[in-house]
């Protein structure tokens, strides 16, 4: 189960007992937890947790509580023992989850915009260094995606280093990915892009014959040099030939 289309939505953070700043925490979280867009596998999860220890959880799938410490073994025995208890529960996952997440997958939920990726190398590669590649997915909604590098379609995993999601600001978010690269011929490298607007996945194949932006310019300014230079010559050459048919030969005495 991916982690990125796998929901969680945490609500109601209850801080019961909290004395001052070095004193105690007991808080419960309960969580909605579901991957289907027909809710059939929507699980509601009720957490104790005391100083971030959980000690005791309810799980409505399994429709009982499991304690994690002394204390929550002997809270989940008498709970599991009480089935108005568990009923009370179990029906949390129907009344307070189910029109939740109706309501989140109606309005927030379905609103995904799928990002643009371009996958650019920020500096070739040298004797010495490796090439920098970096794919960024710009602009997509919501946050929550999945950046991963292949080679020949087989995942990688070193030399990757990626920045958080960023906000620009306007609801949209973007990626950054990096990661350095010894090109090898004859060597497919692309970017996966996992994200709720694009269920499927979304490749896109580095172009190797791509060059970055200064090397880009470079060669541009050197090609504009050349056909300058051309002109320049041919103009020359021209003129000379003009010149030259256009003068009479007076013999010298
Ligand atoms: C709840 O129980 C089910 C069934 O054992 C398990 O698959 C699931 O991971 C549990 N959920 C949590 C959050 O513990």
């Amino acid at each position: 189960m991916s982690t990125l289309y796998s929901l969680c939505i945490r609500a109601l953070i209850l801080l019961t007992v909290l004395s001052d700043i070095d004193g105690y925490l007991y808080h419960t979280q309960r969580e909605c937890r579901f991957t289907s867009r027909d809710l059939h596998d929507i699980e509601f999860i009720d957490r104790h947790i005391f100083n971030k220890l959980e000690f005791l959880r309810y799980n409505s799938t399994l429709n009982a509580y499991i304690g994690y410490t002394k204390i929550g073994v002997a809270n989940a025995e008498r709970a599991n023992a009480d089935p108005t208890e568990l009923s009370r529960q179990l029906s949390q996952r129907d009344r307070y989850c189910k029109p939740n997440a109706e309501t989140y997958y109606s309005n927030i939920l379905n609103k995904a915009v799928e990002p643009s990726v371009e996958i650019v190398s920020s500096h070739l590669a040298t004797s010495k260094h490796p090439a920098m590649l970096v794919c960024s997915a710009y602009d997509f909604y919501p946050q929550g995606i999945k950046v991963t590098w292949l080679r020949d379609g087989m995942e990688m995993t070193s030399d990757v280093t990626s920045t958080e999601e960023l906000a620009d600001g306007d609801w949209y978010y973007q990626i950054h990915s990096h990661m350095e690269y010894t090109p090898k011929s004859g060597e497919t490298i692309s970017c996966k892009v996992e994200h709720s607007s694009v269920p499927q996945g979304k490749v896109v194949n580095w172009d190797s014959s791509f060059l970055p932006e200064a090397e880009r310019n470079k060669v541009i300014i050197g090609a504009s040099a050349l056909v300058l230079g051309l002109i320049i010559t041919i103009a020359g050459v021209v003129y000379y030939k003009k010149k030259s048919t256009g003068r009479i030969l007076v013999p010298s005495s």
